[in-house]
């Protein structure tokens, strides 16, 4: 794990700076997920990075708990809170894995371009599952490189070991699905533009 926080902490300046790669597609995602929130709503993102889409979501729900593995993603997140003088979010420096919660806290779980980062997805989305009330929703939007990228799963220890990548996991997006139901939810909503490499869910844990 520490040699992932390494990896998002030098990275986190630059991650801040980049322009979000397809604005249509984000926006679409970003309306789809508000279309889940009320105003009494409790929400957690793991891995929410610089914070931008938590910030964005702020003003629909009662309180979102945003949680990072790196301190430098949380700083520039912090001062993005500030600067906005944002007072529902709360930023805590932990890994998904760590995270101590009640079950049945969370109206909404986001997990944003993460899944494919967790060393077992399958535990993380049990624990997702388990922290949700009934009826809650988990939003993924999920880089799925084995649905393109099969050699990937050659480069990707290689470029781990040299400090280059992250732990990256290599899954399709019906593998993706299968561990999302395995968890115990239903699959609500399914998008994605084009052949896009990422899937956007919406994951329904039962009434
Ligand atoms: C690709 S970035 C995505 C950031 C943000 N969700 C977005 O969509 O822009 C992945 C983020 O997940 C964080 N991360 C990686 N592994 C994690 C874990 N096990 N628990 C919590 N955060 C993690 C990294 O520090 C990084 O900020």
């Amino acid at each position: 794990m520490d040699q992932n926080i390494k990896f998002w902490d030098r990275i986190a300046k630059r991650y801040s700076m980049r322009p979000v790669a397809d604005e249509d597609a984000y926006q679409k995602k970003l309306q789809t997920s508000q279309q889940y929130f009320q105003p009494e709503m409790e929400v957690l993102e793991f891995g929410c990075g610089t914070g931008t889409t938590a910030i964005i979501h702020s003003s629909f729900v009662k309180h979102i708990q945003a949680i990072d593995i790196s301190s430098k993603m949380l700083e520039i997140a912090q001062s993005k809170v500030d600067a906005a003088n944002i007072k529902n979010i709360t930023l805590q420096q932990s890994s998904i894995d760590d995270f101590k919660v009640a079950n049945e806290t969370y109206d909404v779980v986001l997990g944003l371009s993460i899944l494919h980062l967790l060393a077992d997805k399958e535990q993380v989305l049990a624990k997702v599952h388990k922290m949700l009330k009934p009826g809650g929703v988990f939003v993924t939007n999920t880089v799925c490189i084995g649905d393109k990228l099969k050699f990937f799963k050659y480069i990707a220890p290689i470029g781990k070991f040299l400090g280059l990548l992250p732990l990256v996991s290599i899954f399709t997006t019906e593998e993706l699905k299968d561990s999302l139901t395995g968890a115990g939810f239903e699959i609500d909503y399914q998008w994605r533009k084009g052949k896009d490499i990422s899937v956007f869910i919406v994951a329904k844990k039962n009434e």
